[in-house]
């Protein structure tokens, strides 16, 4: 199938690349000049296990390009634009899905399938329907659920795929099912629905998670003043199969470009259609994600006194491991925090310095565990990289005089690292 790929940002990169991979002629388009040199050129623009290997390898079917009109050569559409946080608010900005729409109108072709991937608000698919079918195309809403480090097998292997269709449309879920013939064979199940439904299972996805980490990290604090262990009870409950132990993991929570902004922006939405009680337990969830990264600054000071002439070693600065995606990222938020507070702070991450250093200049960055923590006071753990979990305390503690270990992500051998010396402190855990 000849396909277009609108916003070759984390999504659409990643999907045009899995497109092509799977045998589809593929061009990508986005308006940002380099990004489309460097996809070119078979390379990353930002860091994604597998997607080096796709881009770098191309079958010939994969070809980028910063202009809409390419796309005309194509059947089938992909709109996979971000829709950030609007600035100053809460709700979603989707006037980039709105841009991609109205720059394709012109070079659609009558029978061609709009396939909206964005997350959106929902009703979004209902208000651009008509005007995709007035140029004689269908449009389909079919959201994603990658995970950031994990795109690649998301996108190759989803858990389920969601069609949302207008009512009687056969034809685009033919298309559909040619497009994702070779997942589709894998056996994954396939959702046909109306196009609301389709856009709210995306958000109420993440939404549901995001309850789930506020929900054992609400433990972590009733933990911590009861002398509990919030990991003990996690596994616990976990071993109950309507509960499951994934995204129970307490710490210093939820960051990133999706589920922030996403239970944000749905609140919003609720509130728009006159339900906002419906999801104010929402803005709780919020409310104790933010909340757990003030008590990983907390525990240091408890541990330090004050931080002025303080140095902090922080390891970790992605919103989570297998990334280099420091947005909304709880890790470099706490790293700031610490700064402010006048301590000197010297951070390392394995793949996120370049993207943090832009957005935080006024932190110390290391290259290396060893550097980092060196001359250090304290330690904190923000991320949970498998190489800051495989750390050997006493070897650690020859790199630093520091003592004091707090592990924001209840990552670490707590009995191991008392062992060598160091005063270890999790979340929610004695
Ligand atoms: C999420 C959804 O999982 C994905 O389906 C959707 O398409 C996009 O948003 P992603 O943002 O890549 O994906 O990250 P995810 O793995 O879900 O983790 C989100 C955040 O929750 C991270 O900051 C992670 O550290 C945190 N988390 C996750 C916890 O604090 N505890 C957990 O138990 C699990």
């Amino acid at each position: 199938m000849r396909i277009s790929v609108i916003g070759c940002g984390y999504l659409g990169a990643v999907h045009a690349a899995c497109m092509a991979d799977a045998g589809h002629e593929v061009v990508g388009i986005d308006r940002d000049e380099e990004k489309v040199r460097m996809l070119s050129a078979g390379r990353a623009p930002f860091f994604e296990p597998g997607l080096p290997e796709l881009l770098a390898h191309p079958p010939g079917r994969l070809r980028f390009s910063t202009d809409i009109a390419d796309a005309a050569s194509a059947s089938v559409h992909f709109i996979t634009v971000g829709t950030p946080q609007v600035a100053g608010g809460t709700a979603a900005d989707v006037s980039f899905v709105d841009a991609a729409v109205d720059g394709l109108l012109p070079h659609l072709s009558a029978g061609d399938v709009v396939v909206g991937k964005s997350t959106v608000p929902v009703g979004t698919a209902g208000r651009l329907a008509a005007r995709i079918e007035s140029a004689g195309a269908r449009l389909v809403w079919n959201p994603e659920f990658l995970r950031e480090g994990r795109a690649v097998s998301d996108t190759v292997a989803p858990d389920r795929v969601v069609y949302g269709v207008a009512e009687g449309d056969e034809t685009s879920v033919g298309v559909l099912d040619a497009v994702y013939a070779r997942s589709l064979e894998r056996g994954i199940p396939r959702i046909v629905t109306d196009h609301a439904t389709a856009e709210l299972v995306k958000i109420a996805a993440n939404s549901f998670l995001a309850t789930k980490i506020s929900f054992i990290n609400a433990m972590a604090e009733i933990a911590e003043a009861t002398g509990a262990d919030v990991t003990t009870l996690a596994d616990a409950i976990g071993h109950d199969a309507r509960i499951g132990r994934r995204f129970l993991n307490a710490g210093i929570g939820f960051g990133g470009g999706c589920m922030p902004k996403d239970i944000r922006a749905f609140q919003a939405r609720a509130a728009e259609l006159g339900l906002a009680s419906s999801l104010a337990f929402l803005d709780e969830v919020d409310q104790i994600n933010l909340r757990r990264r003030q008590r990983a600054v907390d525990l240091v000071r408890e541990e330090l006194g004050p931080l002025e002439r303080r140095r902090i070693a922080v390891l970790g600065l992605a919103f989570k491991p297998d990334s280099d995606d420091v947005r909304d990222s709880p890790a470099l938020e706490i790293a700031c925090r610490l700064r402010a507070l006048g301590a000197t702070v010297t951070a390392t991450d394995p793949e996120a310095i370049t993207t943090a250093r832009r957005s935080a200049p006024e932190i110390e960055y290391a290259v290396g565990v060893r550097a980092a923590v060196h001359g250090a006071d304290a330690i904190v753990v923000a991320t949970e990289w498998p190489q800051f979990r495989a750390l050997v305390p006493a070897e650690v503690a020859r790199w630093t005089a520091a003592r004091v270990i707090i592990d924001g992500r209840n990552c670490l051998d707590a009995e191991a690292w008392r062992a060598a010396g160091f005063r270890y402190r999790g979340l929610g855990r004695s």
